[in-house]
This record gives C-alpha cells, sequence and structure tokens, in this order.
C-alpha cells in the first residue's frame, strides 16, 4: 500500500489552478500505482489555528483527556502522523503575496518539531523521517524564475524547497508561473507545459 497525502491550500475555491493542478497530480499517481490510498486535506476547508506557545509546548505528548484545547492538539498530532505516513505528498502551494498562503504555513508549523522529524547536528539539520516524494504545485500569477527581476520575490517555492530539506527531502516543483500576464493570454501553454511535467512524474 502506497499512501499519499494531498494537501490544498487556495482560498480561490473552484476557480484555483493550483487545486486543478494538484487533481492531475493525484490522478497519475492513482493511475500508476494499483494500490494508492490517499488521504486530501483541505487546509482552506478545515484551517489549522495559528501555532502559538501552548500547541507549540504540547507538541508529541500524550494530552489528557481534560486538557484545555485538547482538540487542538490532538489536530496537531493528526496532521502530523499523516505526513509521517505518508510516502507520497502532493502540496498546492499558491503564490500569495510573494509567499505561501497563511493556511499552508500553519500546516508546515505542525511538521517541523526538533528531535522528531529533524534534529540539529553540528553540520547544520538532519531529517528523521526517512525518504518520501514531495510534489509541489507551485502557481503564480506572475513570473519569477531565475535571472527575472522578481527572482528575488520569490519565497513560496524556494521557502519549501528549504522547509524540506530540513527534513531531509528532495522536492519536484511543478511551476505554473506568468498566468496573469498579459491579460492570461499564455494561460493554455503555461498549463499544458505544467500537465506534460506531471505526466512525466
Ligand atoms: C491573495 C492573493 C495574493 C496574490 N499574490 C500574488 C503575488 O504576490 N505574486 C503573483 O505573482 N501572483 C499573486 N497572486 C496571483 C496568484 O499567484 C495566482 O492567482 C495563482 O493562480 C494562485 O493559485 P491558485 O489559483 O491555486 O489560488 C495572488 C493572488 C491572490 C488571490
Amino acid at each position: 500500500m502506497t499512501k499519499l497525502l494531498h494537501i490544498d491550500s487556495s482560498i480561490l475555491g473552484d476557480h484555483s489552478t493550483g487545486r486543478a493542478l494538484t487533481a492531475d497530480v493525484v490522478a497519475h499517481f492513482r493511475a500508476k500505482e494499483a494500490n494508492l490510498e490517499v488521504t486530501h486535506r483541505d487546509l482552506v476547508a478545515q484551517p489549522l489555528p495559528h501555532l502559538d506557545m501552548e500547541l507549540f509546548s504540547q507538541f508529541g505528548k500524550d494530552i489528557p483527556a481534560d486538557a484545555p484545547r485538547r482538540d487542538e492538539h490532538v489536530q496537531s498530532a493528526e496532521v502530523l502522523a499523516e505526513f509521517e505516513a505518508a510516502d507520497i505528498v502532493v502540496i498546492a502551494a499558491p503564490l500569495y503575496n510573494f509567499g505561501v498562503p497563511s493556511q499552508l504555513k500553519s500546516w508546515i508549523d505542525r511538521l517541523m518539531i526538533a528531535g522528531r522529524t529533524f534534529r540539529y547536528v553540528p553540520t547544520g539539520i538532519e531529517g528523521l523521517i526517512g525518504q518520501k516524494k514531495i510534489v509541489i504545485v507551485a502557481t503564480r500569477g506572475g513570473i519569477y524564475e531565475e535571472n527575472t527581476p522578481a527572482a528575488a520575490f520569490e519565497h513560496e517555492t524556494s521557502y519549501l524547497k528549504a522547509v524540506f530539506a530540513s527534513l531531509g527531502q528532495e522536492v519536484t516543483a511543478i511551476i505554473a508561473e506568468g498566468l496573469a500576464r498579459n491579460g492570461g493570454a499564455n494561460r493554455d501553454a503555461i498549463l499544458a507545459a505544467a500537465k506534460d511535467k506531471i505526466a512525466a512524474l
């Protein structure tokens, strides 16, 4: 059994490009893997609260039945367990205000647990979760690729690569950018190129 975790984070509902593309990625893996179990977590439909000191201080601990905010602690533990159990993780990462949606940031804040998912070593940081396949679908209105004027403003794929490198993971990024350029004139070609990359996963 191969476990795939599908993370959506676009606020644009049926108008979201990233939601459509992550669905294509999941369909691709369904066709490829006979025994695929898919868990879909929609971070907009079911938002995680911002991480705070109370939640952070209880990470990885047994939560007593009468603990204050028990549901939120349990939710953090479920999110982490889902991620740890996954062999493949497909993440929609729309570019909002030069970064990832805050809903996605809240999810990442549930995964980064020193001593559990990574540890500090003399040379830096080391992942503790084995090897997963991580696929990021990055959707962007503008263009931020290397050597373009706005490259330094891109804090979405670059940020996610840093996060997953810290967890010992390599990332495959499907980038659909320039979607809003020239009134969306190149949209179809951009999506076709993204679908080609998905087919090659
Ligand atoms: C709140 C918001 C902020 C955005 N900020 C940016 C931005 O900083 N740079 C950019 O190129 N596009 C920006 N866009 C455009 C999105 O990147 C584009 O619509 C993309 O398709 C989003 O993915 P989605 O359709 O899956 O939500 C923004 C869109 C929204 C709704």
